[in-house]
């Protein structure tokens, strides 16, 4: 039997829930746009956003990050860009943890959009996501967001401390569905 987890301190933190900021964060991670190549329908529309907007910032997540370990709980915000490649809507790369059998929980802060889901078996699912709207991502199912909204889309994630995250099988199976803006309206195909 596991007694004793890392020691941590109790403490707490402030969140600007408006820009989506974790106060004092020691983990900064940027996505931009250049970073997404692969992951859109339209790679030449993802090219003219790199060469013409200046490689613009797609996505951030930050962290104050405690013991990745079994009993403790990671959790960060998560703050997507608005905007379109070509009519697709912005999105996160998404993942599957690497211990895949680990939950996670988004609340929504801010915002508007979808958090896709899939598993191995070809499962798909998609929940939306709008300020004050809590996500359950079960065991097992790859995960990403997706922001139909003209504001960032900014949530607070919790997640099992041991969870990790992999990014390659998702990657290579890709999503079954994509999530587009034609017109003003939210289109899935
Ligand atoms: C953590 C989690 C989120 C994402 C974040 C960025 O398990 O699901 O914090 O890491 O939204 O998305 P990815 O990781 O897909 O680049
Ligand atoms: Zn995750």
């Amino acid at each position: 039997m596991q007694t004793k987890n890392a020691a941590v301190e109790p403490f707490s933190l402030e969140i600007d829930i408006e820009s989506g900021i974790l106060k004092n964060a020691t983990n900064h991670l940027v996505r931009r746009a250049s970073d997404m190549r692969g992951h859109y329908a339209d790679g030449a529309a993802l090219e003219r956003l790199i060469a013409g907007e200046n490689d613009p910032l797609h996505y951030e997540v930050f962290e104050v990050p405690v013991s990745e370990e079994r009993g403790h709980l990671m959790y960060c915000i998560s703050k997507l860009q608005p905007g379109r490649v070509g009519e697709e809507c912005f999105m996160t790369k998404g993942h599957y943890h690497a211990d895949a059998g680990t939950a996670e929980i988004y609340l929504c802060l801010r915002g508007r959009g979808f958090m896709a889901m899939k598993t191995t078996e070809g499962a798909w699912a998609a929940q939306e996501m709008s300020r004050g709207r809590m996500v359950y991502v079960p065991p097992f199912w790859a995960h990403r967001s997706i922001n139909t909204g003209d504001e960032p889309l900014i949530s607070f994630c919790v997640y099992p401390g041991e969870a990790g995250h992999n990014y390659g099988d998702i990657e290579q199976e890709g999503f079954p569905r994509r999530i587009y803006l034609r017109q003003g309206r939210v289109v899935i195909t």
